[in-house]
């Protein structure tokens, strides 16, 4: 009798371990790897590999017999391969071209010889087809391919014509505010001449107004938040329309950083709508040194569509579970908001304000649960953590996060091994930490290497797979592709996202977005007939994820180029007017 149960447990176990699925279907954090570097900065290059950036400093990765300061992330293997880098990238940006090509501005000057001075850096990384990033690598060339003006902590977005429009930032290092402000704006490649336009809203919004929340409205203008301050800037007039203020007091940019994202646009008007969360009521006239780690961070976030009437109406104002400093706002394929990372007190940089907490932090009480976002739930009901995980690693300042393309990769590199199903626990990357001058070991908030993915249930069910993605599409054109949906989905509902994931720097994704395309399954489930975004506005041209969501079951994310693929700028395509 006995034997016989033994065996019976016994199988049971085996099957349990034998299946890669067999975690239940909910929320979870899964820590794998180290990622050699501090990642300050990430950014996705390919289906597999994301860029880590931190500064020139002491990190234990090596390259040529100095610490490295970038990195390769591979989702894959979950390691870390070193860059070689030429200057310093401490507090950089960066974006994707309408050519696929990333290229990562401005930076710091560096504190180890093995660095240049970062601070005018154009660093060029071309598409990388390898999976692993063989032979991938960053082109500098200081003295003939620089910006303007120096920037440390700039803003970057790739605008309409497939550029990159670099907002903003500070000469160079002070304590906290930015009093040496580079109050103008520079694309990449040049425009004007190389002549940066002036811009008064930076300084209106000054001292409190690093790494700006910036945003291309599918108008092709673009919604700036900086301080407790928005508008519009038209990059074809060389106009800025002033926007109301975020209410009561609340302030969002660095040292006071908050988030903002743009919310998923939806066919056939794509209205834009911008949701800010977190930042400080602190008044921007207080010397850090008589500011505190301790001191409370705003728990409001503040919505508003942008038309006139959405205008008119103003922000319209609700509350997360707990306020945060620094939180991460992640768009997911379903179109909810993730919000991750933070703390519920104090503020950002370091070593600035008092009551450090372990070596130099500003910051406390980190909010180890994040919350999820529904934009379509009725006010007051949109924020929940209900079924999330906890986790007990601090995501304080020089934090990143990011959605991951989950593994999927483009025919022909794909393989078998990419299409099983191995990326079951790799939806979410968060990674990064440290309140600190530079890497240190030993106490409390000290520099974090462990990276750590957040998934959603689906990430443990049987999920949709999409075939024959075509790796190019057009504007305003149907295409197909071949889907597999599972049985157990009744697919009541087809959600085709179209999504740039964004360059995670500073409690900020720039540049990064969701339009949803119109989608048409056939009767017996096995074709999806999209509509591609109207136009270049609607989605700046350049590299996206088509992701598919039945029910809320959602794909791994096909990589295409979006418009003609060609350097920038390129001309209007698709239908202007929509
Ligand atoms: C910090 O810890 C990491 C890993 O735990 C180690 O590789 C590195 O050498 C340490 N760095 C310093 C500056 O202590
Ligand atoms: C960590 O990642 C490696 C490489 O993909 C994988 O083999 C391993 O199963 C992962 N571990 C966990 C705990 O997910
Ligand atoms: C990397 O470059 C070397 C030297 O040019 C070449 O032999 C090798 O095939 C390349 N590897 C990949 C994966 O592209
Ligand atoms: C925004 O900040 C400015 C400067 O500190 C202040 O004058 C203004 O009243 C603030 N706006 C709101 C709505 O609090
Ligand atoms: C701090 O506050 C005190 C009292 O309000 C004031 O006298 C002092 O100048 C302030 N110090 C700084 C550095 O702002
Ligand atoms: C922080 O760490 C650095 C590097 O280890 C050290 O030089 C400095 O004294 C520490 N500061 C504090 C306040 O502990
Ligand atoms: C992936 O999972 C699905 C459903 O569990 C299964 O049908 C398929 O064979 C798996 N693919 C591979 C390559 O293992
Ligand atoms: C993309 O365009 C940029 C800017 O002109 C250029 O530096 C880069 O080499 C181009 N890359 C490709 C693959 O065309």
């Amino acid at each position: 009798m006995r034997s016989s149960y033994a065996l019976l447990f016994l199988a049971f176990i085996n099957q349990a371990f034998a299946s890669t699925t067999a975690a239940p279907p909910e929320w979870n954090f899964v820590q794998n790897g180290t990622s050699g570097i501090l990642a300050l900065e990430a950014i996705f290059v390919s289906p597999t590999l994301a860029i880590f950036f931190d500064k020139a400093s002491n990190d234990p990765l090596m390259i040529n017999d100095h610490a490295a300061w970038g990195a390769l992330w591979n989702i894959e293997t979950n390691t870390a391969t070193p860059l070689n880098v030429v200057s310093d990238t401490f507090c950089a940006s960066g974006g994707i071209l309408s050519n696929g090509t990333m290229v990562s501005v401005g930076g710091h000057i560096p504190i180890i010889p093995a660095a240049v001075d970062g601070r005018m850096a154009i660093r060029i990384f071309e598409p990388c087809a390898d999976l692993a990033g063989t032979n991938c690598t960053l082109f500098e060339d200081p003295e003939h391919l620089h910006l303007e003006e120096t920037r440390w902590y700039p803003s970057s977005l790739r605008i309409f014509d497939g550029s990159l429009m670099v907002v903003g930032g500070i000469h160079e290092r002070t304590a906290f505010y930015n009093v040496d402000p580079v109050n103008n704006f520079e694309f990449f490649p040049p425009k004007d001449g190389g002549v940066p336009r002036p811009s008064a809203f930076l300084e209106r919004s000054l001292p409190a107004n690093l790494f700006p929340r910036v945003f291309a409205l599918p108008d092709g203008r673009v919604l700036m938040i900086a301080n407790n301050q928005t508008i519009i800037y038209d990059i074809e007039k060389n106009t800025e329309i002033i926007l109301p203020d975020i209410p009561n007091g609340v302030r969002v940019t660095n040292p006071f950083d908050g988030s903002a994202t743009l919310l998923p646009l939806s066919p056939p008007h794509f209205t834009p709508e911008v949701l800010v969360c977190g930042g400080t009521t602190t008044s921007d006239q207080i010397q850090p040194a008589n500011l505190s780690s301790q001191d409370p961070a705003s728990s409001q976030c503040s919505r508003m569509t942008i038309t006139e009437e959405g205008i008119k109406r103003g922000w319209e104002v609700e509350h997360m579970l707990e306020p945060r400093i620094m939180p991460e706002m992640l768009l997911l394929p379903n179109g909810e908001v993730i919000i991750v990372n933070g703390g519920q007190t104090g503020y950002a940089a370091f070593n600035a304000v008092k009551d450090p907490v372990g070596n130099q932090s500003d910051a406390d009480h980190p909010a180890f649960t994040p919350s999820l976002y529904t934009p379509n739930a009725p006010l007051g009901k949109r924020i929940s953590n209900k079924d999330m995980p906890t986790t007990n690693i601090a995501r304080l300042y020089h934090s990143v996060a990011s959605l991951t393309p989950l593994g999927y990769v483009c025919p022909p590199l794909r393989t078998a091994i990419i299409e099983a199903n191995l990326s079951n626990n790799r939806n979410i990357l968060i990674a990064g930490s440290n309140p600190n001058g530079e890497v240190v070991n030993g106490t409390k908030f000290a520099t974090e290497f462990r990276v750590e993915y957040l998934n959603p249930p689906y990430m443990s069910m049987e999920r949709p797979v999409m075939s024959n993605v075509p790796t190019k599409i057009g504007f305003n054109q149907r295409f197909n592709v071949d889907v597999t949906i599972p049985k157990n989905l009744k697919a009541s509902s087809i959600k085709v996202a179209l999504m740039d994931l964004g360059f995670s720097s500073h409690a900020f994704h720039s540049s990064s977005r969701l339009v949803f395309m119109e989608a048409r399954l056939s009767p017996d489930r096995k074709k999806l007939s999209i509509l591609s975004p109207p136009n270049n506005r609607v989605y700046p041209p350049g590299p996206g994820y088509i992701f598919l969501t039945v029910d809320d079951v959602t794909s791994s994310g096909a990589h295409v180029m979006v418009g003609n693929g060609l350097p920038p700028p390129v001309a209007d395509q698709g239908i202007l007017k929509i």
